[in-house]
């Protein structure tokens, strides 16, 4: 009897509190306690919000169990929100996995607003040391273009190869490492952050086994960094920093009178940990996905070569300084990003306050989905939105022109923080590749057909395979 009584007091809050808010925006109907499971299922929230969002509106609620959370949807309401309200939508909800590993220094603390301010000015400014990013860039792209051509033309998975030199680049800026591509060191990092991303999601938490994983994949990563960390505390030259691990080094002398200071080697330690698990998967699968499309779009792959071979007279690579002269590429490039749509969802962010946002009440705290797939699939914002179309990018003269609606880094205060080095790294690698190599299907791999793209996009990120046939660049 006390069990029915407690069941029913249970349901009772929980209806009360889903029915409470009248000034919530609209939504299904949620079931006490479970909330809208079904719409909580963010695998399917491609299919699921545009639904939603018809018969809603641009701004709708689904519940998490108990509690609400707010669907924004097309480029005007994101906009509005993460741009004009940029402050107040800048918050991010209490992720348990962030908690259980980021030691207070996570996304949701009030001690990140420093570390990343300082962490995008470092990133930005001075290309750590003497050797620039670019440079650094330019670098790697030697390893993985020797790489690619031991494959011989033969079909193979690019990802391993592709997340190395995404990795060593990272790793470089970060503690000025490279490994070599048969490093077994490397393997096992990569491996451990993806996995690390992978275990990120709050729901499986509650059961001990995932969360003994995502400590033990911390952990390794953990003392993968102390490892460098020590290292650079060991042989720190102040009038020479190498990288980011001393600049942070050296942030941390310039603090240390402070109480509690927000810089501290335990904040290093989370940071780098945290810039190689969002920097390397993500950049990685959009190389691979744009060496795949390009073998099925072989007409964009030649406009493409033909560009960079006049730009750069096919004897040296391209570089940042041509970017202004390969105004195709640079579109094919956005457009390859635009159709990936990588991160849907993108992270959640959470209001700071309580907010009047078009005519709706949201209360401090709750969590807001910022539906990027809508903003970039937006049919108001572009010409063509389900074609695969760099013409999206290109004004009448066959110049590069920007769109607002590009935000496959999503926008304002909380813009992804690596979205500088990402774009120079999808640059400069994508072309170099396209100047040396030809990308092919294997043979009896159907190619896309239709001028809508209907490609399954996992599919080709994890076991998609090309050919790299070598390109010949004597004129
Ligand atoms: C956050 C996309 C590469 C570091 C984000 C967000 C997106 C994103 C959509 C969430 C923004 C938001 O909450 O509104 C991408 C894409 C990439 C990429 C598409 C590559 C193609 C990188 C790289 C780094 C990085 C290379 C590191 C060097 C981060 C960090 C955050 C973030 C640290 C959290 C920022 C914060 O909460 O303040 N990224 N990212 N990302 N990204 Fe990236």
């Amino acid at each position: 009897l006390s069990l029915v009584l407690l069941l029913t007091i249970c349901i009772f809050l929980s209806w009360s509190k889903q029915h409470g808010n009248q000034s919530l925006p609209p939504g299904p109907t949620p079931i006490p306690v479970l909330g809208t499971p079904k719409y909580m299922d963010l695998s399917a929230s491609t299919k699921n919000f545009p639904k939603l969002s018809q018969k809603y509106g641009s701004v709708f609620t689904i519940w998490k169990m108990s509690e609400p959370v707010i669907v924004l949807c097309g480029y005007e309401t994101v906009k509005e929100a993460l741009v004009n309200h940029a402050e107040q939508f800048s918050e991010r909800p209490i992720i348990p996995v962030m908690d259980l590993s980021n030691e207070g220094y996570g996304l949701d603390g009030r001690r990140w607003r420093p570390i990343r301010r300082f962490t995008m000015t470092s990133l930005r400014n001075f290309g750590m040391g003497k050797m620039t990013m670019e440079k650094r860039v330019l670098t790697e792209s030697k390893y993985l273009i020797q790489a690619v051509s031991e494959t011989g033309g033969k079909p193979f998975n690019p990802r391993m190869f592709l997340a190395m030199a995404v990795g060593n680049i990272i790793s470089s800026v970060l503690f000025g490492e490279h490994f070599d591509y048969q490093d077994k060191q490397l393997e096992e990092l990569l491996s451990s952050t993806s996995r690390h991303l992978c275990n990120i999601v709050p729901v499986l938490l509650r059961f001990s086994v995932i969360r003994q994983k995502v400590v033990k994949e911390k952990l390794y990563l953990q003392n993968f960094v102390m490892k460098y960390i020590k290292h650079h505390k060991e042989t720190l030259k102040p009038e020479s920093p190498r990288d980011f691990i001393d600049y942070y080094l050296l942030k941390i002398k310039e603090v240390e009178h402070e109480m509690d200071p927000d810089f501290c080697e335990t904040s290093l330690l989370v940071i780098v940990i945290g810039l190689l698990i969002a920097g390397t998967d993500t950049t990685a699968s959009t190389l691979k996905f744009s060496l795949v499309l390009m073998a099925h779009y072989p007409d964009v792959q030649a406009k493409v070569q033909q560009e960079i071979d006049k730009t750069t007279n096919s004897l040296r690579p391209p570089e940042i300084m041509d970017k202004p002269q390969l105004p195709y590429t640079n579109a094919v490039i956005h457009e390859i990003q635009r159709v990936l749509d990588l991160a849907p969802t993108t992270l959640f962010h959470a209001v700071t306050e309580d907010i009047k946002f078009r005519g709706y009440t949201i209360p401090k705290g709750t969590t807001v989905i910022p539906f990027l797939s809508s903003v970039l699939f937006d049919p108001s914002q572009w010409e063509t939105p389900e074609v695969f179309n760099p013409g999206h990018f290109l004004d009448e003269e066959g110049q590069f022109r920007t769109r607002l609606a590009f935000m496959p880094f999503s926008a304002g205060k909380r813009v992804c923080l690596g979205e500088n080095l990402a774009r120079m790294e999808l640059f400069l690698l994508f072309s170099a590749l396209l100047q040396r190599f030809t990308f092919t299907l294997p043979p009896g791999t159907e190619r896309q057909n239709s001028k809508y793209l209907n490609l399954n996009k996992t599919e080709i990120i994890a076991s998609g395979q090309i050919c790299a046939v070598p390109r010949s660049l004597s004129k």
